[in-house]
């Protein structure tokens, strides 16, 4: 049987082969260290009844090629399919792949010209080796009878690699992907009549680390194979065949009905049957009571005439708000919440990116309105608090993909201490779903973007709903006071509109100052910090100009050295800091910052600014909605201007899966 050779220094070996590009030793280690950081490739089966190119008027290379670029904006660098063709004794897999861009890859190398009944495609964001067109998948077997797609990092897949090259096998890229289909080869080769099914288990109970798998072969030329471990993936079942995605956008035109796997699930699907077994609980799942029905309609995942998907979800925010209002408002969920919240002992919150920021709004309601303490932390940095938690303790755990694995391994980390877990999350059936005690739906729809638009402010719109109601619930506000703040809320949709229009001509000349400047800070007091800290995100993430939030009355203390002639500053100021915050613009006048006020309050104090924009009044609840659409088309505009793709930005995807 294989054997394991166990060598420290050849992980350092292999990654200074595979990063061949890199010759710095330091970076080398650093790459050792961080290899799989982040893995964002996606994933997608096909496994059609009869012939597609007759019943669908679509061959199954444009089947997987538009499925593919739904799955777009999880960022990548390559693409390619590998398509069953022939069955039985002459069976083959046709593999197409290159580094690019779907549409002009899947020109270049004809992929609608590939007919079939059964294939699967890849998007790759390198990880083991540079972006090129060996390192694309799919990957194969010695022999080109087994081809796989990998999303994650197989963590001991150079001493795997090690062993199976002492045993013969010949490996044609830098990938670790590629062991996958040589482990089960080789267990093909030594198994005695092993199936191949066996084999295929036999190898995924060998991988380390993390994986969303889809793998074709000529040994059982019906079946798509798949495995799952802390990547993304689901099935869907569809009327002419049954399919397997990284995300449910890549499946809506074929269907609505769908699986989402869970850690330790492997197993096949056939046109007509599924099989699914965990080998965690080492015992067979009935997938019959494990769909779901998505509302999703494949329309709301386009771009609807919008030029950037981001554009389009910024508009959306209106109607993305008013759902998550009118649908938490529709059953009890929120008062199981509240009620959940109130008896608890201790309350966290945690988060990454721009959920993070919602936390910071949701912490601030509850510490203003129910003035209880809330511990909000980023879910990277969960090893401090982890020491605070107790039996009784709840932990609020905000994601709109709901897959982040930061923010997932902070949660388990919790329950295994005895906490129980809340979450707020856009994808019924994600891992955060199914592994917390009590579930608030976002209902924000698909998100496309990588930037997080409608997505923050419908985590903004549940985190405030749910604070009122543990003030109700804790007796603080009476059910009048409460439903009269609820019933204020039914205006944050209006509030949105006016305020996108209000503000889309001034973001538009705005981003041609910004767009020569480096660098720009945001600046606000109280709930304005968050917000700050949203403006500061979006526009260094899309545009990639350097920007900082800060508390207004901390830049005196350093960041104020920075500001020279002419260096944009944004003021976001909020009903609870127009008294504090003149002073500090004035501190930034003097150093010769030009400086833009943002405002819900009409008030002189402010127009010492160089400009001020007064936008919709409202109460401090309604404040996020008009202030944060202005600095989302600001962020947008500025990347345009600039040339920049706002839906992929480098760097960047949108569902960070690995640490
Ligand atoms: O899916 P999540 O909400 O857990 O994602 C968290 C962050 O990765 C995400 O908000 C990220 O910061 C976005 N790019 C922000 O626009």
């Amino acid at each position: 049987m294989l054997e394991v050779v166990k060598y420290s220094y050849i992980n350092k070996k292999a990654c200074s082969y595979k990063m061949g590009y890199m010759t710095d030793h330091n970076a080398i280690a650093k790459y050792c260290k961080n290899v799989g950081r982040k893995t964002m490739c996606g994933i997608v089966g096909m496994c059609i009844a009869g012939d597609t190119k007759n019943r669908q008027r679509q061959t199954l290379g444009e089947m997987l090629t538009s499925a593919l670029k739904s799955l777009e904006y999880r960022g990548y660098d390559s693409v390619g399919l590998a398509i069953l063709q022939d069955y039985g004794f002459s069976s083959k897999i046709i593999i197409r792949k290159a580094r690019g861009k779907v549409d002009e890859v899947s020109k270049r190398l004809q992929f609608y010209a590939l007919t079939g009944q059964v294939g699967i495609g890849h998007t790759r964001w390198a990880t083991h080796g540079p972006p090129n067109d060996v390192n694309a998948h799919p990957h194969t077997d010695c022999k080109d009878k087994i081809a796989v797609v990998h999303n994650g990092i197989i963590k001991n897949f150079y001493e795997l690699k090690e062993a199976l090259s002492k045993e013969g096998h010949v490996f044609k890229s830098d990938t670790d992907t590629e062991v996958i289909a040589h482990l089960i080869e080789d267990y093909l080769i030594r198994g005695k009549k092993m199936s191949f099914y066996q084999a295929f288990r036999n190898a995924i109970s060998r991988l380390e680390g993390s994986y969303a798998i889809a793998m074709i072969s000529t040994y059982e030329p019906g079946k798509i194979f798949f495995a799952k471990n802390e990547s993304p993936l689901i099935i869907g079942l569809g009327k002419s065949g049954n399919y397997i995605a990284s995300d449910i956008p890549a499946l809506l035109p074929y269907t609505k009905t769908v699986i989402p796997l869970k850690d330790g699930d492997l197993g096949w699907i056939s046109p007509s049957d599924i099989h699914i077994y965990n080998i965690r609980e080492h015992r067979g799942r009935d997938w019959k009571s494990l769909v779901i029905k998505v509302e999703w309609k494949p329309e709301m995942a386009k771009k609807g005439g919008y030029p950037h998907y981001m554009i389009k979800e910024i508009h959306e925010q209106p109607i993305a708000v008013k759902s998550t209002y009118e649908g938490l408002l529709s059953d009890n969920r929120l008062v199981l919440a509240a009620e959940f919240l109130s008896s608890a002992n201790k309350i966290f919150v945690t988060a990454a990116g721009t959920s993070y920021h919602a936390g910071l709004i949701l912490k601030h309601f509850i510490e203003s309105i129910v003035k209880e303490p809330v511990y909000s932390f980023i879910s990277s940095e969960y090893r401090l608090p982890l020491n605070l938690v107790e039996e009784n303790d709840v932990i609020i755990a905000i994601s709109q993909s709901g897959e982040t694995i930061d923010t997932i391994k902070a949660t388990r980390e919790f329950k295994k201490k005895g906490a129980k877990l809340l979450s707020i999350t856009n994808v019924l059936g994600s891992a955060l779903d199914r592994e917390s005690d009590l579930t608030l739906p976002m209902r924000a729809g698909p998100e496309i973007g990588v930037a997080a638009t409608k997505t923050f402010l419908t985590q903004v719109m549940t985190g405030e709903l749910l604070a009122i109601n543990m003030a109700r619930s804790a007796g603080i506000l009476s059910d009048m006071e409460a439903d009269a703040l609820i019933k204020d809320l039914s205006r944050a949709p209006n509030m949105i509109s006016q305020s996108i229009v209000q503000t889309e001509k001034w973001s538009k000349r705005t981003s041609e100052y910004l767009r020569t400047k480096p660098s720009a800070y945001f600046l606000a007091r109280g709930l304005g910090v968050p917000l700050a800290m949203e403006a500061a995100l979006k526009v260094k993430e899309i545009s990639y100009i350097h920007a900082e939030a800060y508390p207004a009355g901390e830049s005196k203390h350093g960041p104020i050295a920075v500001v020279e002639e002419g260096f944009p500053v944004f003021f976001l100021v909020t009903l609870d800091s127009v008294e504090e915050i003149q002073g500090n613009i004035a501190e930034m006048k003097a150093r010769g910052a030009r400086t833009f006020v943002l405002t819900t309050v009409n008030s002189d104090k402010l127009s010492i600014s160089d400009q001020i924009l007064v936008l919709p009044e409202g109460t401090s609840l309604i404040e996020p909605f008009v202030l944060t659409p202005p600095f989302q088309l600001l962020s947008y505009y500025t990347a345009v201007s600039l040339g920049y793709d706002p839906d992929k930005p480098r760097n960047l995807a949108k569902t960070v899966t690995v640490e």
